[in-house]
């Protein structure tokens, strides 16, 4: 018998929809993903800036932070990986149903991964970002310096160089960052896009 048989969900007073209403628009997970150094991050920021000035409650969830805390005790094996995003989706739920736009910036490289999110959540609540860059320009960046570890062999499984990437076949939005690198045009065009499909609206 799994421990699972032992435990109920427990009801609780308010629902998601009640919660919303205080908050004045829905719940939504904007999912960031991409290749380190595409861009994420920078773009994440910005669209949570935009979001809030436009008295939206948001919270952000960015993969360099939550493996300080939640997810410490993960590496970048694949059986990892997917466990870091398991959490990660399961964190972004609960924001969601407390009525807040998640913005949600992390490599996600298997495209599996991302669809379990996609699925576990109700129908357009996830909107999924492909933060697009080739690997050569990422390379180039390389802000944190990780790509020439990668590259020098001191870091294993490494995404893009040793570890693949499975760009999303049929993303919400594909941002180019290559070309234009303007975190803010990029967050604009994610909130035009949320506007545009009504994605916060009661
Ligand atoms: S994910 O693959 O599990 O989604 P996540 O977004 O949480 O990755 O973390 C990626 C960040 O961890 C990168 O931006 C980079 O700073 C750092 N990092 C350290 N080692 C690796 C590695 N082997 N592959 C990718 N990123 C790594």
């Amino acid at each position: 018998m799994s421990h699972d048989d032992n435990i109920y969900w427990q009801q609780g007073r308010l629902d998601r929809q009640q919660r919303e209403q205080l908050a004045g628009h829905q719940g939504v997970c904007v999912w960031l993903t991409g290749l380190s150094g595409s861009g994420k991050t920078s773009i994440g920021r910005e669209l949570e800036g935009q979001l809030h000035q436009r008295e939206i409650r948001t919270f952000m969830l960015d993969g360099d932070n939550v493996r300080h805390g939640l997810c410490r005790d993960l590496g970048f094996s694949p059986e990892d990986r997917d466990e870091n995003i398991r959490r990660v989706g399961e964190v972004a739920e609960l924001f969601v149903e407390a009525a807040n736009v998640v913005v949600a910036s992390f490599i996600s490289p298997y495209r599996a991964q991302r669809e379990a999110i996609r699925e576990s959540m109700d129908e357009g609540r996830f909107v999924e970002i492909h933060v697009q860059c080739p690997l050569e320009v990422c390379e180039e960046r390389d802000p944190k310096g990780l790509y020439e570890q990668a590259r020098n062999g001191e870091i294993e499984n490494f995404t893009g160089i040793d570890a693949p990437y499975e760009a999303p076949d049929n993303p919400e939005l594909r941002i180019d960052t290559s070309e234009d690198d303007d975190a803010t045009v990029s967050a604009d065009r994610i909130v035009t896009y949320l506007e545009d499909g009504a994605y916060l609206t009661l």
